[in-house]
């Protein structure tokens, strides 16, 4: 299996169809307020492995209930509930699917694939269920159940091999020695301009407003974008960098995302200024 999704990562001829659905897909959900809520902005997650539980559960305890008497209509039920919530976390998947590099995309699209022919099964399980024919319906949904489980593996290469839709930055918090370091003279600090420094090799941006300092990880949480090198803009009163990459957007003043393609918030670390010397350290 690893030489296989090994493969599937190197696969240039998978780009045909991914370039061609990543430019629908991105022309469909144009809206920005829609992106960012099918991203989970708004939850601080992605929301796609959030959205799966629902009809994972579904059809797993469809499964179980169809190897006991009498459970036909809870079984067919199950099956109901999966198949119509597996469509809005199909749209979910496929949102942050467009954002992805394109080694990510080339496995995000054999496991949408995997998962587009488990739901039709499920979808004509249902079917054949509602018609009576229920040995067909089982037969259907336990086809339906491993294309899922197919899925679901190739999911699970692309999110903790491949580290998609995880955050990029936090792991650079390791690299850190836990004692407070110095980062400039605090005098020298320009106000509202972004400034790249190196915290034991981790590099950071500096954002001053005021009497207010920020000390931010500086690799975008979604892919590791240069934030040093992002804009700042207001938005709804609070200075926010957005990432020169894909736009993410991350408020200065707390680490929020504010846009995506990144669900996760990127990390602020702590100041304090000793002797006219800014320091910081780990969280
Ligand atoms: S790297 Fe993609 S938004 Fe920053």
């Amino acid at each position: 299996m690893r030489a296989l999704m090994n493969k599937i990562e190197q696969n240039a001829a998978l780009d045909r169809v991914g370039d061609r659905l990543q430019r629908a897909v991105q022309s469909t959900l144009r809206p920005q307020r829609v992106r960012d809520l099918l991203h989970g902005v708004w939850l601080g997650h992605p929301l796609h492995p959030a959205m799966v539980q629902v009809p994972v559960g579904a059809w797993m305890s469809a499964a179980v209930l169809d190897l006991l008497p009498g459970q036909r209509r809870a079984a067919a039920t199950l099956i109901a509930v999966g198949t119509v919530s597996a469509v809005p976390a199909a749209v979910a998947g496929l949102n942050d699917w467009a954002a992805l590099a394109r080694d990510q995309r080339r496995v995000g699209l054999v496991h949408a694939a995997a998962n587009s022919v488990g739901l039709a099964l499920y979808a004509g399980s249902l079917a054949a269920r509602l018609r009576g024919r229920d040995g067909m319906g089982r037969a259907l949904a336990y086809l339906g159940l491993s294309a899922a489980s197919a899925g679901a593996y190739i999911g699970g290469h692309l999110a903790y091999k491949q580290g998609a839709q995880v955050s990029q930055s936090i792991s650079e918090l390791h690299l850190m020695a836990d004692e407070w370091k110095p980062i400039g003279d605090l005098a020298t600090l320009p106000q509202r301009e972004l400034i790249t420094r190196e915290v034991d090799d981790v590099s950071v941006i500096l954002y001053r407003h005021g009497d207010e300092i920020t000390v931010m990880l500086e690799r975008c949480p979604h892919q590791s974008g240069p934030l040093g090198e992002g804009e700042v803009q207001e938005i709804d009163g609070h200075a926010c960098v957005v990432c020169p990459w894909h736009g993410s957007t991350f408020r200065l003043n707390g680490g929020e995302v504010v846009h995506g393609p990144s669900a996760n918030d990127q990390q602020l670390l702590p100041t304090r200024v000793v002797n006219g010397v800014l320091q910081t350290k780990l969280p």
